[in-house]
């Protein structure tokens, strides 16, 4: 049987991919992208056409899959907008859904992730939730523009700390329960990076590995949401939730450092000073 990663394309589901296919896994890769997917992984995956919004694209996406690599793509924003293919895995009967859910969302019913698990709790489905920090990969995707045209790291967080955990960590943990579906059956799992970090901690990392003079800017809630919406041109419906995000990140949510991963891999999270090292063409 094969082990189906929704997502595929994407942070995390790259990472799942390749996890899984290095430990000799068959793998299905899914997205609404197939095309993508087949550039992505090659021989790697074998890619399939999912749309979580179209149960039509359900059975073939499901077909000869036992476990799943479950994510809410980022614009869906309704924790419903997942449920009918929770249903559809019900009646397919998974053996382990890892659904990629977000830290602290046991304590949080606001984001979408807290029904989402829920959800697939109350469907009898086995599962294993993966929960976890901020991603490295936000200071290198979508906070990056700020970095390399203005050395500034334009981010809401005041003085918070936060616990960065790389994204290929977290597709390795994924890939550990997925392995091994009736060990990991009902557990969850808070993933965050081996320190806690407040942003003027990261400026300096930024700077060290860059060579140039990287400062945090601490924007203010509203002032980053301006920015974002007038200048980044990005969706205001998205930049609302990062600013909720942030908001919470403030009040501390984001600080705490776990031992999970290195429970659930044996190994070390990877630093984020490590991270901007491997990844230092994206600043
Ligand atoms: N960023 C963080 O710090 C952080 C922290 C904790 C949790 N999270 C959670 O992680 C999740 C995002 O994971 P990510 O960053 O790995 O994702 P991502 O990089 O934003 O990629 C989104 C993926 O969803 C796929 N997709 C888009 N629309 C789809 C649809 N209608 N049906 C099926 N697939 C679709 C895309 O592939 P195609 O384009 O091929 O469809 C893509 O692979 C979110 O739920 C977020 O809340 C994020």
């Amino acid at each position: 049987m094969e082990v189906l990663v929704t997502g595929a394309s994407g942070n995390v589901g790259a990472y799942v991919v390749e996890e899984l296919s290095r430990r000799g896994e068959r793998v299905v890769a899914a997205g609404t992208d197939v095309d993508k997917l087949k550039r992505r992984f090659g021989e790697q995956a074998r890619p399939v056409v999912l749309d979580l919004t179209d149960p039509g694209t359900y059975p073939g996406a499901l077909a000869g899959v036992d476990r799943v690599f479950l994510i809410r793509p980022p614009h869906l924003g309704k924790p419903e907008d997942l449920y009918p293919f929770i249903d559809a895995l019900k009646e397919h009967g998974i053996q382990l859904v890892a659904f990629l859910s977000l830290m602290g969302v046991e304590k949080n019913p606001f984001p979408p992730h807290h029904k989402i698990e829920k959800y697939i709790e109350a469907a009898g489905l086995p599962y294993a939730h993966i929960r976890p920090g901020f991603f490295m990969q936000n200071l290198s995707g979508i906070h990056a523009a700020e970095i390399k045209a203005m050395n500034q790291v334009f981010i809401p967080a005041g003085k918070s700390r936060t616990s960065f955990i790389d994204a290929a960590d977290i597709g390795l943990a994924a890939a550990t329960v997925l392995r091994d579906p009736k060990v990991y059956t009902n557990t969850c799992y808070t993933l965050t990076g081996a320190e806690s970090l407040d942003y003027d901690q990261v400026a300096e990392i930024l700077s060290r590995v860059t060579g140039r003079n990287i400062t945090y800017a601490r924007p203010g809630l509203w002032k980053y949401r301006q920015y974002y919406i007038r200048q980044r041109k990005l969706d205001p419906s998205y930049v609302n939730v990062t600013v909720a995000l942030y908001l919470m990140t403030r009040l501390g949510t984001a600080a705490a450092v776990t031992p999970d991963f290195t429970q659930l891999t044996g190994r070390e999270p990877r630093s984020l000073e490590d991270f901007v090292r491997r990844h230092v063409d994206c600043f």
